[in-house]
C-alpha cells in the first residue's frame, strides 16, 4: 500500500489493537494573565511532536492543549488592566491559539476552564466527591503563593517566601472545603511502584516519593476571599480552588459529560493511555493530587507524567517579573516556525534545563538547518534536475542499501525513543543520517561521472536514487519535529505530505513503503524552495 493509497488510521498491523491503539496527550493549560514565552511553546511543541509521531504510526489520537482561566492570579491582573476577568481571558486565550497557529500545532481541541462543559465537569465532580465524604467543610489557616497559586506549609518558606518563585507568600484563613489525600496516600504509592514508568523522567520519581513520604495533608480546594472561580455548588460562597478546576480539564476534554451519561465509549481507552506533559514546577499537581483526584472518582491515574524542564535567560526561569522572556512570536517570523521546534527539541534533553541564547540558536540554525537539512534537499533536486531531467529513477535503479540501512537503524529504535521523550537523541540520530548522505554525495561526486558512459551513468542513477530516497527517509523522520519542512520536502520529491499516513515506524513497512512508491519513474517538482536562508549572526 502506498502513501497516496493509505489514509487508514490501523493498517491492519496486528501490534495496534484494542486498547493499544488509543493515545492521548495533553499540554498544561495555561494563564491567561500574560501572553505566551517560549516556555509555554515548549511544553506544547513537545506534546505535538508525540501527538503526530503517534498520528502517523496509525494510532487513534486525541491531542488536548488551553488555557487556565480562573482564580485569584488572573482576577488580581484584570483588577490591575481594570477589566474584567473574563474579558482578559478573551484576549489573551486568543494570543495561545494565535502562536499555535504559527507553531502548527495540531491539538484536537483546545479547552477553556470557562467552557460550559468544563463547568459542568468540576461542579459535576465536586458534588459527587461531597457525597461520598471525599470533600468535607473545614477551616484553613497557612501560607499562599498567588503567582503559583499554591498552598504552602510554615517550613517550606524562605524567609516569608515562595520556594519555588521566590516571591512573597500571604497567610489566610478562611472556611475551606478539603479534599481528602491522605486516605489515598497507600494506594498512591502503591501505583507509583507498580508503574514505573507512570513518571518521567525517572529522576523526578525520588521528589515526588519524598512529598508523599513526608505525610499527605488533605487539600483545601475552596476560597472565600475572591470571586473569579467556580462556585460550590450548594454554597456560593466559595469559589473553587484553581487547581481543582484546572486538572479536571484533562476528564472534560475527552467528554466525561458525556461518558458519565453512558455516551463516550472510548473515554475509558483514551483516558488509560494518557500521557501528560508538564514542567517540572508542576509535576506535583499531576502526580500527587491529580491521581488522588481520580481514585475519588472512581478512575486510575494517568499513564505517564512527563516533567520537562525550564528554558532559562542567563540561568534564572523566565518570567514577567524579571523581564527576561524570550517572545517565540518573533523567533518564528525571523526563522520559521520548524527552526524553533527543531531547536526547542533538540537543544535540551527532556527534563533538564536549558539556558536560552540566541547565538546559539542561530548557529545550530545554519549549521544544522540551513547547511545540512536544506543543503542536502536542494543538492539533491538541483543533481535530478541537471543529470536527469528532474527524474527519480524507478525500479530498475536500486538505491545504495549501505546508506538506507542507517536510516533503517534509526527507525529501529524510534518507537522506544518516543515513548521515552528521547527526542534529542532521535534528532541526533537523524542529522548524523543527514550527514552520511552529504559524505556519500561528497565523496561519490556525481559531477565527475561521465553520462555517456553506461556504467558510469548507471552509477550516477544510483546515487540519484539513493539521495532521493534517503530525502524520503529524512522527511518521514523528521514530519512530527518539523512538519512543514516535511511537507516541503515531500512537495519537492512530489509525494503526498504525512499528515494522513497510518504505517507503524519499522524498517520492513517503510523498505515496502519506499519499494512501491519509487516503482515507477518519477518527477519532482521544477523548483524547490530554500528550506532554511542562511542568516548572518549579525543580523
Ligand atoms: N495553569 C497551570 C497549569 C495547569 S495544568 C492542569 C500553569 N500554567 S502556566 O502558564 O504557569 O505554566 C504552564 C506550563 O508552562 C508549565 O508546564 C510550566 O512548567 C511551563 N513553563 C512556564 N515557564 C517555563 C519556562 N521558562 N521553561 C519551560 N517551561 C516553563 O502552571
Amino acid at each position: 500500500m502506498t502513501v497516496m493509497e493509505n489514509n487508514n488510521l490501523n493498517n491492519g498491523n496486528d501490534t495496534l489493537c484494542g486498547d493499544k491503539d488509543y493515545f492521548y496527550v495533553t499540554t498544561p493549560i495555561y494563564y491567561v494573565n500574560d501572553k505566551p514565552h517560549i516556555g509555554h511553546a515548549y511544553s506544547t511543541v513537545i506534546a505535538d511532536s508525540i501527538a503526530r509521531f503517534k498520528r502517523i504510526s496509525g494510532y487513534r489520537v486525541f491531542f488536548l492543549t488551553g488555557t487556565d482561566e480562573h482564580g485569584l492570579k488572573i482576577e488580581k491582573e484584570a483588577n490591575l488592566r481594570g477589566i474584567a476577568p473574563k474579558e482578559l481571558a478573551d484576549s489573551v486565550h486568543i494570543k495561545f491559539k494565535e502562536l499555535f497557529s504559527e507553531l502548527n500545532i495540531s491539538y484536537d481541541r483546545f479547552i477553556r476552564t470557562t467552557d460550559a462543559d468544563h463547568i459542568n465537569t468540576v461542579r459535576s465532580a465536586f458534588e459527587k466527591l461531597l457525597k461520598s465524604g471525599d470533600i468535607y467543610l473545614s477551616e484553613f489557616e497557612g501560607w499562599y503563593c498567588t503567582p503559583c497559586e499554591t498552598f504552602l506549609t510554615e517550613k517550606s518558606l524562605m524567609e516569608g517566601k515562595c520556594p519555588q518563585c521566590g516571591r512573597q507568600a500571604v497567610k489566610i484563613k478562611e472556611e475551606s472545603y478539603f479534599l481528602k489525600l491522605d486516605k489515598y496516600e497507600k494506594k498512591l504509592l502503591d501505583y507509583i511502584a507498580g508503574n514505573p514508568s507512570f513518571i518521567k523522567p525517572d529522576f523526578r520519581k525520588n521528589e515526588v516519593l519524598s512529598f508523599v513520604n513526608e505525610g499527605l495533608k488533605n487539600l483545601s480546594i475552596s476560597r472565600t476571599s475572591f470571586k473569579w472561580g467556580i462556585p460550590v455548588p450548594g454554597n456560593d460562597k466559595h469559589v473553587i480552588y484553581v487547581w481543582f478546576d484546572a486538572l479536571l480539564n484533562y476528564l472534560t476534554g475527552l467528554g466525561y459529560n458525556d461518558f458519565n451519561n453512558g455516551k463516550n465509549p472510548d473515554f475509558i481507552p483514551f483516558f488509560k493511555s494518557a500521557n501528560h506533559i508538564v514542567g517540572k514546577d508542576i509535576l506535583r499537581f499531576h502526580a500527587v493530587y491529580w491521581p488522588i483526584m481520580l481514585f475519588a472518582l472512581g478512575l486510575e491515574p494517568p499513564k505517564v507524567v512527563m516533567a520537562h524542564g525550564w528554558w532559562l535567560t542567563d540561568g534564572k526561569k523566565m518570567s514577567k517579573s524579571l523581564g527576561n522572556v524570550v517572545d517565540p512570536l518573533s523567533l518564528i517570523n525571523k526563522f520559521g516556525a520548524d527552526a524553533l521546534r527543531y531547536y526547542l527539541l533538540s537543544e535540551i534533553t527532556l527534563g533538564l534545563d536549558g539556558d536560552f541564547n540566541i547565538d546559539n540558536f542561530v548557529l545550530r540554525y545554519n549549521s544544522g538547518l540551513a547547511n545540512d537539512l536544506g543543503n542536502l534537499v536542494s543538492r539533491t533536486s538541483a543533481m535530478l534536475n541537471k543529470y536527469n531531467r528532474g527524474i527519480i529513477p524507478g525500479a530498475v535503479i536500486s538505491e545504495d542499501e549501505v546508506i538506507l540501512e542507517s536510516a533503517r537503524t534509526i527507525l529501529k529504535s524510534l518507537s522506544d525513543r518516543y515513548d521515552d521523550y528521547n527526542f534529542a537523541k532521535i534528532l541526533e540520530e537523524i542529522f548524523a543520517f543527514i550527514n552520511i548522505i552529504n559524505k556519500y554525495i561528497n565523496d561519490s561526486a556525481p559531477w565527475k561521472l561521465n553520462i555517456d558512459e553506461p556504467d558510469e551513468k548507471e552509477n550516477l542513477l544510483k546515487i540519484l536514487k539513493t539521495a532521493a530516497v534517503s530525502i524520503y527517509y529524512i522527511s518521514y523522520l523528521i514530519y512530527p519535529f518539523m512538519p512543514e519542512t516535511s511537507g516541503k520536502i515531500n512537495v519537492t520529491l512530489n509525494v503526498i505530505p504525512f499528515d494522513s499516513v497510518g504505517f507503524l515506524a519499522n524498517p520492513k513497512d517503510m523498505a515496502d513503503e519506499c519499494k512501491e512508491l519509487f516503482k515507477d519513474e518519477r518527477r519532482i517538482s521544477e523548483k524547490s524552495e530554500i528550506l532554511f536562508p542562511r542568516i548572518k549572526l549579525e543580523e
